[in-house]
């Protein structure tokens, strides 16, 4: 008998209001979803309807109001925020709407960011690879001020990527980007995806790329539905 997988993500009853003193937003209202190790998977849904609170949840930046997040069997609502910091060190790439990239550091900093905290020895060299993998290694010692919204989108994906995260967290990344670079980086990370057999979950308007997805979801009143 062959000993079950553990899921990389499962969601379960998963909700969130966030709290205002006249009018409390109840975004997710019982999100279910299970992914299996090196699924893909495209979140679609109009705007306001919670796709970045969802992979806030996801990737431990933001607690729930209620439910449960099982992330590679690990339980991420009873983590501390110092255990989901290393948590998300060791196991997360996250590709956020608004880059957050850190406005101090030059590009390859930011991408070598990860790898100092996980202590790589070929942090700069990762780094440098990473960098040159979304045609980026002539922005190396520029500030994100510095760089064009697109330029920012590619340094937001390479330290997403520079890891080697087994669940990777993308909210429109190629939402920035020219039809060309968009497919060029969106290729990157579907074949890292593919390579490591990692788990994807891509919040995207695109068809090109949710049609690469092996599932689609639509979050609709607050709940994932098949898309
Ligand atoms: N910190 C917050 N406090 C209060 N309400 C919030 C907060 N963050 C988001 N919301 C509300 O929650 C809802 C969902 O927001 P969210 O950013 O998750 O939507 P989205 O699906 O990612 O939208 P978009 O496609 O525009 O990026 C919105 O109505 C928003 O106003
Ligand atoms: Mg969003």
């Amino acid at each position: 008998m062959s000993i079950p997988e553990i899921p990389a993500v499962s969601l379960s009853a998963l909700c969130k209001t966030y709290p205002h003193s006249e009018d409390p937003v109840e975004v997710l209202k019982g999100v279910e979803l299970e992914l299996a190790e090196g699924d893909t998977a495209a979140v679609l849904g109009p705007s306001g309807s919670g796709k970045s609170t969802l992979l806030a949840l996801l990737g431990g930046l933001d607690r729930p109001t209620s439910g449960q997040i099982s992330l590679l069997g690990e339980d991420l609502v009873r983590m501390s925020e110092p255990g989901l910091a290393s948590f998300r060190a060791r196991n997360l790439g996250i590709v956020f709407q608004q880059f957050h990239l850190m406005s101090h550091m030059t590009a390859l900093e930011n991408v070598a960011l990860p790898l100092e905290i996980a202590r790589d020895p070929r942090a700069w060299e990762k780094a440098r690879k990473g960098l040159s993998d979304v045609g980026l290694s002539h922005r190396e010692n520029h500030v994100p001020a510095e760089l064009s919204g697109g330029e920012s989108q590619r340094v937001a994906i390479a330290r997403a990527l520079v890891a080697e995260p087994r669940i990777l967290l993308a909210d429109e990344p190629s939402g920035n980007l020219d039809v060309h670079t968009g497919r060029q980086v969106m290729e990157l990370l579907f074949r890292l995806v593919r390579e490591r057999r990692a788990t994807l979950l891509l919040v995207t308007h695109n068809p090109e790329f949710s049609a690469q997805c092996g599932r689609r979801f639509n979050l609709e009143d607050g709940r994932l539905g098949n898309a």
